[in-house]
Formats: structure tokens, sequence, C-alpha cells
């Protein structure tokens, strides 16, 4: 599964692909996750250490490398290059793993062009069809902000998407535009998540208010994510109630994809 955690900024996509890569890693799964965000976060809220975190460097800056393998500068629209680079070396070079998460920085890779037209785009997704070759491999991909990123060449990458809204007005409407975009490119498994819900009355103005895109379930506000962000340590280890919510959240996403999977090959 390659699943894209969106939404308006501040929502919590962070926190919630950090809590959902630790989810499927602890049970049993491969899991990639790719943080495209270009001020980069996911490595701090999954816990890696200063160490492990100097060794990252973001995919996208790696201008000589994926010159050498797509022919190819970086930045170039159209003219030739090759689509299926080499990419079988990059992941032990570039991304670091810690607690059985593999993260990758993508730096500011475009996604969302009309295609998959810059070697950028080229390299990452060959990377990431390379890397989860198998059907239970997860792909997590933290988003940027907003919905000028998201374009055509996103389906290239995932294939069910995540929004993440707060009980706000603000949110829901932002949710709405990457909805919309989404059924524009043919993307069809997307969910809402709510998050920093305080009380029932917030859950079910999420529900009340959803732009036609099924609630896939909420995370309450706690504290304890800020208080985890100034230990330096994952929600997902300081606060069990969020861990166990996202353990659902992340056993109902697969009923959900295997349903969908099921009626494909019915039809
Ligand atoms: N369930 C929660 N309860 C309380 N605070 C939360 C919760 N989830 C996230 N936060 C807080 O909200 C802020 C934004 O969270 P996060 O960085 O995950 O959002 P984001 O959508 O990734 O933001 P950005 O758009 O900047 O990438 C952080 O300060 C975080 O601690
Ligand atoms: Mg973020």
């Amino acid at each position: 599964m390659k699943l894209a955690i969106s939404g308006k900024g501040g929502v919590g996509k962070t926190t919630l692909a950090a809590l959902l890569a630790q989810v499927y890693a602890d049970a049993g799964h491969q899991v990639l996750a790719a943080d495209a965000d270009p001020s980069p976060c996911l490595a701090g809220a999954l816990g890696f250490p200063p160490e492990l975190r100097q060794k990252l460097r973001p995919i996208a800056e790696m201008d000589a490398l994926i010159e050498e393998r797509t022919g190819a500068k970086p930045g170039t629209i159209g003219g030739f290059f090759t689509i299926n680079p080499r990419v079988d070396d990059i992941p032990e070079r570039f991304s670091v793993v810690y607690k059985g998460v593999r993260l990758l920085e993508m730096g500011s890779v475009d996604l969302g062009g009309s295609g998959c037209i810059c070697p950028e785009a080229a390299m990452l997704k060959t990377l990431f069809t390379h890397l989860l070759f198998r059907p239970d491999d997860i792909l997590i991909l933290d988003m940027y902000a907003g919905v000028e990123h998201l374009g055509r060449a996103t389906v290239d990458f995932v294939d069910a998407m995540l929004i993440v809204v707060e009980p706000t007005r603000r949110s829901i409407g932002t949710a709405s535009q990457i909805g919309k975009l989404a059924q524009d490119i043919g993307l069809k498994r997307l969910w809402l998540v709510g998050n920093k819900v305080r009380n029932q009355e917030e859950g079910q103005f999420l529900l009340d208010n959803t732009p036609g895109i099924p609630v896939l379930g909420w995370l309450h506000a706690d504290l304890g994510v800020q208080e985890a962000d100034r230990l330096g340590i994952p929600v997902y280890a300081h606060v069990p109630a969020l861990r166990q919510t996202a353990q659902q959240l992340a056993d109902k996403l697969s009923q959900e994809i295997n349903s969908a999977n099921r009626e494909k090959a019915d039809a």
C-alpha cells in the first residue's frame, strides 16, 4: 500500500504519518516513510536520533546522482532522460532506518506537475516501485501542506490518501479542495482522519461536515503530543492512547483497502 497523508498546514499530517509508520513497522511490515515537506519534520516525529538524522540527504539534492542515472539535469522539464534509472543502491546510501522504519527525505520534489516529467520524479517513482515490491509493504508519504503540491504526478506515487482535518471549517475546506483534486487525478481511495478532537461534539462536527469523503476515524487532542515533541520522543512511545487509536486506524484502513480490492476483483 502506498499512502499519502495530506491536509491543511498544522493539522497533524506528520504526527499521523509517524504514528502509522511505526504501527505498520511493529506489525511486521516493511515500511518506507517519505518526507515530502521541504522543511522536513518526520525524522523528529519518528524519534530518529541526531546521529542518524545527520546522515540523511534529501533525494532532490542529489543532483549529480540524478544526472548520472537519468541522463538529465535535475530541474529540466521535457527532453530525453531515462525513465527507469538504476536505484537499487539508493535506499542504503540515502535513507536511514530506525525501529524498523526506513526514512527518506525527498526535499522539494514537485509532485504537482502534469505527470512525471522531471528527472527527480522519475527517480523517485522508480525508487518507490523498486523498494516496495511485496503486496504488504507500506509507503507513507508525508505531504506538503495544502493543495498546490498535489497534482497528476501524485497518483504515480500513491494509491490511497488520508486527508487530516481538525474540527474547523477551514481545515475541512482544504480537505474539500484536496478531495476535488484527487477526483480529477483519479485517486479514488480517500479518507478523512480527524485530529485534535476534544470531545464528542467536535467529532460530530467532523461527521456532519465531511465534504463527501468517508471518515476513517479520529485522534483526540492530547497535551502529550506537544510534550513528546519537547522531550524529543515519538508520540507513539509517549502517548499510549494515541498509539492504540493509530493501530485501530491502520486496521480499519487495511480492511477498507482489502474490501475495495475485492470489489475491484469481482467487478
Ligand atoms: N492529537 C493532537 N493533540 C494535540 N496536539 C497535536 C495533535 N496532533 C498534532 N498536534 C500538534 O499540532 C502541531 C502540528 O502537528 P504536525 O506537525 O503533525 O502537523 P502537520 O500537518 O504535519 O504540520 P505542517 O503543515 O507544518 O507540516 C504540532 O505542534 C503538534 O504537536
Ligand atoms: Mg508536517
